[in-house]
């Protein structure tokens, strides 16, 4: 019987552990309990920040709903999504690198023609995105589905305006032929902020850090035999590519939009980005 005292705190708790605790479980429960334990020692936690800490994680639940996840906000804002990503998506060389999946995704948009627009509302500056889609020796990948979604002119998704934008505008999906190749017209991506009106929008304020994304365009790329891909492709020049709130600018992910001739009604804008899918069982990098 261990009571509990200031110096064995961890060790007090843990020790409450059922032996027939399933083994994963009590590794991260072990290590959990054991950091918070040294966190709250660390920075000699008054009871007043304690409240303080319950108040805010009441509001962050309240803030939830069917369409506003307030906890992986907050997960994202702390680099922890970006963190897990890292340690879950240690690809060989030469792969595209992963960055956070984001709260926008949608299941169920639309398989579109290749070559179609994806910009429903008529917003923004036309971009034609095109590429490939290429295993780790650079042959293209047949059949791969690219999955894309960004915001629109205003820095909204569709999700966030479902009485404003159509549904499914700045969204699509497509799939590769023999070549591999995909190409869509979107729109430049612009600029957004991230959801900053509950508890977490009000930290970032606290901490002097504002709730920035940079210009992107998101992928989910999936083919048989191949990883999942869920990565953005960022715009190259954006003033917040080194302070996105998010922490998920990787440097290959910065992607040059080439600003081109449209008088003959070619969209104004062109980014070209090849993904490099490594096989489903290839080992760690
Ligand atoms: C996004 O890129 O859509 C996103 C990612 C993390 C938090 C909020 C938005
Ligand atoms: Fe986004």
């Amino acid at each position: 019987m261990t009571y509990l005292s200031e110096d064995g705190s961890h060790e007090a708790v843990n020790a409450r552990m059922s032996p027939q605790t399933p083994e994963r479980l009590k590794q991260v429960m072990e290590s959990l309990v054991h950091h918070l334990h040294d966190f709250i020692k660390d920075v000699r936690l008054t009871e007043a920040e304690w409240e303080t800490a319950i108040a805010f994680l009441t509001q962050t639940g309240h803030m939830c709903s069917d369409t506003r996840q307030e906890f992986i906000l907050l997960s994202d804002v702390l680099g922890v999504s970006m963190l897990v990503d890292a340690v879950n998506n240690r690809k060989p060389a030469g792969s595209t690198p992963s960055t956070v999946f984001g709260p926008f995704h949608v299941d169920g948009v639309p398989e579109r023609e290749m070559g179609a627009s994806i910009s429903l509302d008529g917003k923004g500056e036309p971009c034609l995105f095109e590429g490939r889609v290429l295993d780790l020796d650079g042959n293209p990948i047949e059949g791969a589905c690219v999955d894309v979604w960004s915001d629109n002119a205003d820095g909204f998704y569709d999700v966030q305006q479902p009485d404003i934008q159509p549904q499914h505008n700045n969204r699509g999906i497509f799939r590769t032929g023999p070549d591999g190749r995909y190409w869509f017209t979107g729109i430049k991506p612009v600029s957004y902020p991230i959801p900053d009106n509950g508890p977490v929008g009000k930290m970032l304020g606290h901490l002097g850090r504002h709730p920035y994304r940079p210009a992107h365009m998101h992928f989910l790329i999936t083919a048989p035999g191949y990883q999942r891909l869920i990565t953005h492709t960022f715009v190259a020049g954006d003033p917040y590519l080194e302070s996105d709130a998010v922490f998920a600018v990787k440097a290959p992910l910065i992607t040059r939009f080439q600003e081109r001739d449209a008088s003959d009604g070619s969209p104004k804008w062109k980014a070209a980005y090849d993904f490099v899918l490594p096989p489903e069982n290839s080992a760690e990098a």
